[in-house]
């Protein structure tokens, strides 16, 4: 079996780096969402992304004289432009985030770690680990962009901003390493081995998801307004909030997570890409 399946974006969604800067301050908030969790858990992806988004930059410039395809060619140095800066706008986050939660540092460790034991793998291994993750925060970005509006509303200005950034441009680049894949170790071994990635990625980083869900809540610095506190120590109220949080994730995820394990899956196969010239309508012609 050889599953090359190249379906390519509408075309008017180029791959097009935005050299944005979003404006952290010690006055940004730790709880950036009126609804704390997405916050929580957000920063826990956060803390992930710069060596994370370092790994899958390098996974991919591996195969950058391999790939002769003009198109994909040009694709793929626009995923590295766009990564790039959604190192440099996350690194700028995380310090501010790590100022008001010093232990977050331990999930960015334990992230690298991850990420430094899984560049002894082979070349094509650690391509196959960034398409899982590139799968993942392509879902992720297209649960967050099924309400810009009402995103933005919610949110300080410098975190709704990057993280729509972000989003819009992760939806762009949604399929440029699934390709390279694709070119470089298309065939039944490849989808067998693209699928069990996927599945010992998804266990790590729920892992480290979870984790760095639990030290963003509770080693954060206590809000010092005793209101808040109350609020914060309605543990039965917090619960109801995780699981809605949760279980409308999971309604979002679940069906195109499932998609990859089918051989003739393609990213672009779900066109969302409305939701970019939703955005772009939104921020003016600069986009
Ligand atoms: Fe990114
Ligand atoms: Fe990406």
């Amino acid at each position: 079996m050889h599953v090359k399946n190249t379906i390519q974006p509408p075309k008017d969604i180029l791959i097009h780096p935005r050299n944005v800067n979003f404006n952290f301050t010690d006055d940004t908030p730790y709880e950036w969402h009126k609804n704390p969790n997405v916050a929580f858990l957000l920063n826990a992806v956060s803390i992930f992304l710069p060596n994370g988004e370092k790994f899958f930059m390098d996974s991919v410039r591996h195969y950058k004289n391999t790939i002769t395809d003009p198109v994909l060619k040009g694709q793929l140095l626009g995923f590295l432009a766009q990564e790039a800066l959604h190192k440099r706008e996350h690194e700028r986050a995380n310090l501010e985030m790590v100022k008001k939660n010093k232990s977050m540092t331990i999930i960015e460790k334990s992230a690298y770690l991850f990420l430094k034991v899984s560049s002894i793998l082979p070349a094509r291994t650690q391509l196959a680990i960034t398409c899982a993750l590139e799968h993942f925060f392509a879902l992720f970005a297209n649960a967050l962009l099924t309400d810009i509006e009402g995103f933005i509303e919610n949110t300080h200005p410098a975190f709704g901003q990057l993280w729509l950034w972000h989003a819009v441009e992760e939806t762009e680049h949604k399929a440029v390493c699934y390709d390279v894949y694709q070119a470089v170790a298309g065939g039944k071994l490849g989808y067998v081995e693209r699928c069990i990635v996927m599945l010992c990625t998804t266990f790590v980083f729920s892992i480290l998801l979870i984790f760095g869900i639990f030290f963003s809540i509770v080693f954060q610095k206590k809000p010092k307004n005793s209101l808040q506190k109350t609020k914060m120590d309605n543990t039965k109220q917090v619960k109801k909030k995780w699981a809605g949080l949760f279980t409308n994730l999971f309604l979002k995820i679940i069906k195109p997570y499932s998609a990859y394990f089918v051989p003739g899956f393609h990213p672009w196969q779900y066109d969302n890409s409305h939701y970019i010239r939703e955005w772009k309508l939104s921020h003016g012609s600069k986009y």
